[in-house]
Formats: C-alpha cells, sequence, structure tokens
C-alpha cells in the first residue's frame, strides 16, 4: 500500500513519500542522526547549520573553516546513513551564510532552507549544473512576492518551493511579540493568500511551486488540516525532538517532557527577533541581567546586537544541546508541553500517518 495514502511531497524531480519537512534545529539539535532517521522513514530530513563546527578545535579562531568542514562532514555522514532526501537549513543573517550554502552545494545537498531573513541571493550561489533546490523560509505573502520577484529578475530562477511558517514555531520567530498573540496571524489564516499567490504565480510560470507550512502541527489531524488548506507538505520541529534519534542531551529532550503549557514562554533573543523557548533559572537570570556582560566569542549572526546583549545565543544554545541546561535554554514550539515520552522517529512518523489516515475517513 502507498504511504499516506499517496499524498506524497514533490519537489522537482524529488519525491518525498511522508510529506513531512523535519525542520532544521540548531544549535546541534538536527544533525545527520534526526536528519537521516526521518529521510528514512521517507520524509525531508533537515540538517541545521547554525554553529555547526562548535566541535572544531578552531571553532573559536578560524570560524568561516571550522563551519565549513563540519557541515561537509555532517551531510556526508547523512548520506551514509540513508538514500533519502537531506538537506541543510542555514539562517540568512548568519555572518557564514553564503561559504555554508556554496559548501552544501558542492556537496550536492538535495535542498536548501534558508529562513531568519530574505534569502535575496541565493540563486547566485549555485551554478546551473547543481541540482540543489533553493527553499525560503517565509512568515508572510509579502516576503514571497519580494523573494519570487528578486530570484527572477536577477537571477531567472523560480524558488523550488516555500515553507511558510507561523508564529506556534519553536526557535527564532518571524513575528512581533504582539503578532504572536493575535489570532489573525495564525498560520491557518496566513496559509490563504500564500497558497492563493501561489496558483497565481504558477499559472504566469508555468511550473508548480509546492508549500510547505510548519509552526505548531502535533498530530496527523492537523498535518489533514494544513494540507486541506492548499499545502503540499508540512514542516515539523517539536515532535522530533522527543525522539531518540534527535542529536541533542537527553536533558534538552527531558526539558520537553517535564514542561507545562505556562512553561512554554517568548523570550528576548539578542539577534532581534523574539523566540520561544522552555522557561528556566538561565532565562530567569538573564531577565533579571544577571548573566550580564556577555562575551561574544564568534560574532556568529549579523543581526546581533552583541554590545547590548545580556547573553550569547550561540553559548547558550550550544550549551543546552551539550544538556548544560544551568547555562543555556532549550528552544521549543508551542506545543512543546505536550510531549510525554521520547519515541523512535519511525513510531512517531508511523502514528504521525495512521493518525491522519484516520483523520481522512472522518
Ligand atoms: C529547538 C529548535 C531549534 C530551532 N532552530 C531553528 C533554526 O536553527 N533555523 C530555523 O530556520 N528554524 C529553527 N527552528 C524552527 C523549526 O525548524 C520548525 O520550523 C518549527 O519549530 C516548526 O514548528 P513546531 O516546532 O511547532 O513543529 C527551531 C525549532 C526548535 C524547536
Amino acid at each position: 500500500m502507498q504511504r499516506w495514502n499517496g499524498k506524497s511531497l514533490k519537489i522537482g524531480e524529488l519525491v518525498a513519500e511522508t510529506p513531512i519537512v523535519q525542520g532544521g534545529m540548531g544549535i546541534g539539535i538536527s544533525l545527520s542522526g534526526l536528519a537521516s532517521a526521518v529521510a528514512n522513514e521517507g520524509g525531508i530530513g533537515v540538517i541545521s547549520a547554525a554553529g555547526i563546527g562548535m566541535d572544531e578545535p578552531d571553532f573559536g579562531t578560524d570560524y568561516i573553516s571550522a563551519n565549513n568542514r563540519a557541515l561537509r562532514k555532517i551531510i556526508r555522514k547523512a548520506r551514509e546513513l540513508t538514500n533519502g532526501i537531506i538537506g541543510v537549513n542555514i539562517m540568512v543573517a548568519a555572518r557564514n551564510f553564503d561559504e555554508l550554502a556554496k559548501s552544501a552545494i558542492e556537496e550536492g545537498i538535495d535542498i536548501i532552507f534558508a529562513g531568519a531573513g530574505l534569502p535575496l541571493n541565493l540563486p547566485s550561489l549555485k551554478d546551473a549544473s547543481s541540482k540543489t533546490k533553493l527553499i525560503p523560509i517565509i512568515s508572510s505573502v509579502r516576503a514571497l512576492k519580494v523573494i519570487t520577484k528578486k530570484w527572477i529578475d536577477k537571477y531567472n530562477y523560480i524558488p523550488d518551493g516555500f515553507v511558510l511558517e507561523g508564529p506556534m514555531a519553536g526557535g527564532h520567530l518571524g513575528f512581533s511579540n504582539d503578532q504572536v498573540e493575535d489570532a489573525e496571524f495564525s498560520l491557518e489564516k496566513l496559509i490563504v493568500p500564500v497558497v492563493e499567490e501561489l496558483r497565481n504565480m504558477e499559472k504566469t510560470l508555468g511550473r508548480k511551486i509546492p508549500l510547505i507550512a510548519g509552526g505548531g502541527v502535533y498530530s496527523g489531524e492537523d498535518i489533514k488540516r494544513i494540507l486541506d488548506l492548499g499545502a503540499d507538505g508540512v514542516q515539523m520541529g517539536t515532535r522530533f525532538v522527543a525522539t531518540h534519534e534527535c542529536d541533542a542531551d537527553i536533558k534538552f529532550k527531558e526539558m520537553y517532557i517535564n514542561a507545562e503549557e505556562s512553561d512554554i514562554q517568548l523570550i528576548k533573543s539578542p539577534v532581534g527577533l523574539p523566540g520561544r523557548a522552555v522557561h528556566n533559572d538561565f532565562i530567569d537570570q538573564v531577565k533579571q541581567g544577571s548573566r550580564t556582560p556577555a562575551k561574544c566569542p564568534y560574532h556568529c549572526i549579523v543581526t546581533c546586537k552583541r554590545e547590548q546583549s545580556e547573553y550569547c545565543i550561540a553559548l547558550a544554545l550550544i550549551n543546552a544541546y551539550k544538556g548544560k541546561l544551568q547555562n543555556g535554554f532549550s528552544f521549543a514550539g508551542a506545543n512543546a508541553w505536550r510531549v510525554d515520552r521520547i519515541m523512535s522517529v519511525k513510531e512517531l512518523v508511523d502514528s504521525l500517518e495512521s493518525e491522519y489516515i484516520a483523520a481522512l475517513q472522518k
């Protein structure tokens, strides 16, 4: 029998039998372990390039080389573990965005997902012979229009797809605190004009542009609801954190399992965007000002206000990945408190598929 009742996600010649993209999660949360496990279940596994060189000896002295080298190693490791589809998530605001994108393309990565900014120059980083697909992550129809216009006018390049991320996602958010609380900005509402715009563009351009939507997608029923609204696939992050294969330390995963709903909070990130995280003592100390002054070893994010910053976000996230939560915190989606146990990626994807099929029959 076909998986997912035949509802595969097609991106050019790539076909994911499971219409789920595992959202890239930095720092270190989605590396080769998680990405390959998701790809082996027919989904799209995504390596996060954020701070990926953290275990290289020259991470503090030659940031660019350390990250490029680690990214190449981790892509190769993922390829050894799966024949499925593997992507890389790169933050546009990263100081080394261009270098990371070029390295991933040279390694033959299937897809680059580029968020946290508008990836206006991304097509210029790949040559015509490369099969790598380029997919921006957006939060509005406006961003969709700006990127498409620029890519077509300047590079004659039609985007290979878009990820639309709503305000219930984890990590840095493309919304203000007010918008996060505003029902007008729910994923279900945001998706409608984006689908409409894509359908219009497809008519003019004569090519399908797939849409992947995420942020708060938790169950198979949620997946059906989002696909019914016109998305071709979903992006999910939070659910994949609580899996055996997730690359983070067990203490990071336990933050989700032990969290109450009230523990999932918005925080102010030094990079100038709100973020969503599981509340802990470190976050309180930052609010009280007892973590200043921050030291900035890497200057990793162009928009980071490092002189005024209460802490270094890279160090905090590396600590969290390693389970040192007294000196860091776990990013998490709005539904992270609903997670009550750790399972395998196979068990998770199978249960989502069963829920999806059951929802189809309702
Ligand atoms: C721990 C964590 C880290 C994340 N890091 C990134 C990141 O580095 N880049 C990015 O584009 N999105 C990041 N995200 C967002 C996810 O890729 C995903 O799109 C989002 O969490 C989807 O919502 P969900 O968690 O409710 O499924 C992160 C999310 C989490 C939970």
